[in-house]
């Protein structure tokens, strides 16, 4: 494997945000955290667990429609077992999206019965936390059908600018602040920077490619194979920069002198996995 350099990765202060989460979660009933499904445990910030564990969960597994979708079964069996409710969704389309309501009443289901014992109608309040390009907004927009009517705006309601109406008595809370992703282990860094989720910037692009194509040549080598028109065999017998070279080779991504155009060829696979052009690929 080839070694990579961790990746720097200075992200904004996360005391500010965690302040504000930590204020809010007294005004509301349940989290809904939103994962990336493609690489579900590496999207998720757990630094904020100490705060949002006080609260019910729904995991919502954005982008599956670029997930695998046979881990991403085992992801919401394993989310089970461990108590948590998950729905997968695809908040382009907005497929799966219509679940969502359900999901938070029965995972509210107790409550919303003891409240209504009680003759008691209350809104039901959702934060909505991610961490940057997990589709949060996309999410938002989906169930909110792009209205996003703010609560503010309704007489006598002064809760901030980050509430949002998205249906009667259904109240969600955008994550106040920035939520960066927090990391300790460079392959989780590795993997959210594969998902854009960390910009390129910040990272040497062929190296990043190097490492993708180190990890799908493991678990999705037969994806890699007929994206690039080879054989798994090939594939097999060649490391990181030999499998980058070859299908910089077979792009046609040649510099004077014949030498493959590396650099270009890395940005290729990255914009490629990242369109699900290599195919459906769960990292996690
Ligand atoms: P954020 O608020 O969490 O930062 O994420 P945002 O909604 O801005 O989404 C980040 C990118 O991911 C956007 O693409 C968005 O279209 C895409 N996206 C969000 N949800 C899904 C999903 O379920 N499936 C797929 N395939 N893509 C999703 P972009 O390239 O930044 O913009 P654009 O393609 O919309 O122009």
């Amino acid at each position: 494997m080839a070694e990579m350099q961790n990746i720097q990765w200075f992200p904004g202060h996360m005391t500010k945000t965690k302040r504000k989460i930590a204020e809010s979660i007294k005004l509301i009933d349940i989290v809904a955290e939103i994962v990336d499904a493609r690489i579900p445990q590496s999207s998720r910030n757990l630094d904020i667990e100490d705060i949002i564990s006080k609260k019910p969960r729904l995991i919502i597994l954005n982008k599956c429609d670029m997930a695998d979708p046979r881990k991403t079964a085992i992801w919401k069996e394993y989310y089970k077992k461990n108590g948590i409710e998950a729905i997968d969704v695809d908040s382009k389309t907005g497929k799966g999206v219509n679940l969502f309501i359900k999901a938070i009443r029965g995972v509210l289901s107790d409550r919303i019965e003891d409240a209504k014992a009680k003759g008691i109608n209350k809104s039901i309040r959702v934060m909505v936390v991610g961490i940057p390009n997990v589709g949060k907004s996309s999410f938002i927009n989906k169930i909110s059908k792009g209205k996003r009517a703010r609560v503010e705006d309704r007489p006598g309601v002064t809760r901030g600018n980050q509430w949002f109406f998205i249906d009667k008595n259904f109240e969600i809370l955008d994550t106040p602040g920035v939520l960066w992703p927090k990391f300790e282990d460079p392959l989780v860094g590795e993997k959210l920077a594969f998902t854009g989720a960390i910009k390129d910037q910040v990272i040497d692009i062929q190296q990043l490619a190097i490492r993708l194509l180190e990890l799908l040549s493991i678990d999705y080598k037969n994806n890699l194979a007929s994206r690039y028109k080879m054989t798994e065999e090939e594939v097999d017998g060649l490391n990181g920069v030999d499998l980058l070279k070859a299908i910089g080779k077979k792009r046609g991504m040649l510099i004077s002198g014949g030498d493959v155009d590396t650099e270009r060829a890395a940005i290729m696979i990255l914009d490629e996995f990242r369109s699900a052009k290599i195919g459906r690929i769960t990292l996690d």
